[in-house]
């Protein structure tokens, strides 16, 4: 099969020629059950529990085949660090093309217009999008808010307790969170709107991975233009049913959505951060 693609390609063939004559064939073609059967076993040992198990867990799902493929197939080998047309690295006009196409799937997915929306597709998971998305919008020490970790909300919210910085989101930014009421197990919105104005983040941050009930975004919105806050939903958990219109669209009154495309996505293990080009507040208090 190697041999077949060396033809049409020629610099494969150089390549493989190469690394043959290092004495590495092996490498290059023997299947995993030869080469390794031991974590070959493995592999199957834990293909047969997801089988037979039940799964109960939120944040996990069955990916499809086609998503394998991918993952398992040649761009496992490429670097391509920056954006398109932009890289630190030759070789990746593929890669632009696959990006390309990556993003305009995704903002077809939540029928967001390119005028309005961006998105970028580069991060590995849910945790770094987040990061990045404060990173690249505050300064270190800068202010975030978002539902407390016991109320459901995410570990990269800012989460931590009395003893301990737990989330690298509140180790390197200063972090103050909003609850559900304990009687009704719902967001206390009216207190929420008063932690905000009193703390006065620089992003307010709506999204969790434990509560039962879809988000009055319109009321978050509020909040952050009433202390000039950008607005951002991490939609993790819930993105499959954002997208079939099931729940309601944060797109319409967020700045930025972040989302996982491993969960009610089915995609990889991957993450999203769709951006407004016109942000709806202007970060003056920053
Ligand atoms: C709301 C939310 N955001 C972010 C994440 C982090 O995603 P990842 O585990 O892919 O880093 C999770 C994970 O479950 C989540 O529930």
């Amino acid at each position: 099969m190697l041999s077949k693609a060396c033809k049409h390609y020629p610099k494969y063939f150089l390549y493989y020629y190469r690394a043959i004559s290092n004495g590495s064939k092996e490498i290059l073609e023997i299947p995993l059950k030869e080469k390794d059967p031991e974590i070959y076993n493995l592999i199957k040992e834990e293909q047969r529990r997801q089988f037979e198990g039940i799964e109960l867990i939120a944040s996990e799902n069955f990916t499809s085949r086609g998503v394998l493929d991918c993952l398992g197939s040649c761009l496992t080998n490429k670097y391509s660090e920056g954006y398109q047309g932009e890289r630190y690295y030759g070789g990746n006009f593929v890669i632009d093309k696959i990006e390309r196409l990556c993003q305009k799937r995704a903002l077809q997915l939540f029928k967001l217009s390119p005028e309005e929306w961006g998105v970028n597709v580069q991060p590995y998971s849910g945790s770094p999008a987040n990061l990045a998305v404060y990173t690249g919008l505050i300064p270190v020490g800068g202010r975030i808010m978002g539902l407390d970790l016991p109320s459901g909300g995410h570990l990269t919210h800012g989460f931590q307790n009395e003893k301990k910085k737990i989330s690298a989101t509140s180790l390197f930014f200063s972090s103050k969170p909003y609850y559900v009421n304990p009687e009704t197990g719902y967001i206390d919105y009216d207190r929420c709107e008063k932690l905000v104005n009193e703390f006065k983040p620089n992003i307010l941050i709506c999204g969790y991975s434990a509560y039962s009930r879809d988000l009055e975004y319109d009321k978050f919105r509020k909040y952050a233009n009433q202390v000039k806050a950008y607005l951002m939903a991490d939609i993790s958990h819930f993105s499959g049913l954002v997208s079939s219109g099931e729940f309601n669209s944060p797109f319409e009154y967020c700045d930025i959505v972040t989302t996982t495309t491993h969960k009610s996505l089915r995609g990889p293990r991957a993450g999203m951060i769709f951006y407004r080009k016109a942000c709806l507040v202007d970060g003056e208090n920053l």
